[in-house]
């Protein structure tokens, strides 16, 4: 006699994950996560109490992914509630409002939160954390070159999203379970494709060269610097940033910044 079970097809491999929402309140968490599993968005804000529980099924490669998604309130009123959340999460969407500074602001504090309720480092390091840069559809305050530097400095993906319109949240979903479900199979994160190609000091050149108000601080030379300072200052930046030695998001806006400042200042120095 044959064995029916013998015969049926395999069926995929299956895995549950746990996935969390993290940011400050209102930045869209709880839209983002509504436009991938209902295809819709919802105009008035309906803040999560404590926290949302949904379940999805992706298929992910050859597998079939059972996701436990735990919906983070975002208002520190309710700590006591979400703390309770983060032990055992395998990736979690950071979100952040475009149009909102402050949200961007508080990434870190967020990170410093999951790190504290999680407590043991090296299961931090293996969640897999994609950034939202959400509302794209509004008017910005934060460009995407500094959140890109941002989420690649702490080694994360970054994606632009709008639950508003759909933009970028099936993509940043799908690399999230993949991300997932490679650091499930291989037993630890996997890195990130956007980390490589370059460093920290290219990364903070960029960012001090964006955010400094005068030439004197982009170089990060004394006013009243001599031309000689001025020229070292320089080649040690321009080393770091020449866009055919550079592929860091920004290099070649802050280059041009660079060549302007010491322009400037050598002017001063004549
Ligand atoms: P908490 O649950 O309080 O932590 O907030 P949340 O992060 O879950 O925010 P929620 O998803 O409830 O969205 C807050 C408000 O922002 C709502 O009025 C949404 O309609 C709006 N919103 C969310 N995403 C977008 C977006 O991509 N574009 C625009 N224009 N509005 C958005
Ligand atoms: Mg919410």
């Amino acid at each position: 006699m044959r064995n029916n079970e013998m015969d049926k097809p395999r069926s995929k491999r299956s895995l549950r994950v746990k996935i969390i929402s993290m940011g400050n309140s209102e930045v869209g968490k709880s839209c983002i996560i509504k436009r991938y599993c209902e295809k819709r968005f919802v105009h008035k804000y309906l803040p999560t109490i404590g926290i949302d529980y949904g379940v999805t099924k992706v298929p992910v490669k050859d597998r079939e992914v059972k996701v436990n998604i735990f919906d983070m309130a975002g208002n520190p009123l309710f700590y006591e509630v979400r703390n309770e959340f983060y032990k055992d999460t395998q990736g979690a969407i950071l979100v952040y409002d475009t149009s909102n500074r402050a949200s961007f602001e508080s990434l870190d504090a967020w990170l410093q939160e999951m790190q504290e309720e999680i407590g043991n480092k090296s299961e931090m390091d293996n969640v897999v954390v994609c950034v939202c840069a959400n509302k794209i559809d509004k008017k910005r305050a934060v460009d995407e070159v500094e959140g890109q530097l941002w989420a690649d400095s702490r080694g994360f993906s970054y994606f632009e999203t709008s639950a508003f319109n759909g933009e970028g949240v099936g993509e940043m979903f799908q690399a999230l379970f993949e991300g997932v479900v490679a650091t499930a199979e291989n037993g630890r994160r996997v890195p990130m494709q956007t980390q490589l190609g370059y460093t920290k000091d290219q990364i903070d050149a960029i960012q001090r060269l964006k955010n400094a108000k005068t030439d004197y601080d982009r170089l990060g030379v004394l006013p009243g610097a001599s031309k000689d300072e001025v020229n070292r200052a320089y080649r040690k930046l321009a080393v770091l940033l020449h866009p055919d030695k550079s592929v860091a998001p920004g290099s070649e806006e802050a280059f041009k910044l660079l060549v302007a400042s010491r322009t400037t200042l050598l002017k001063k120095c004549a």
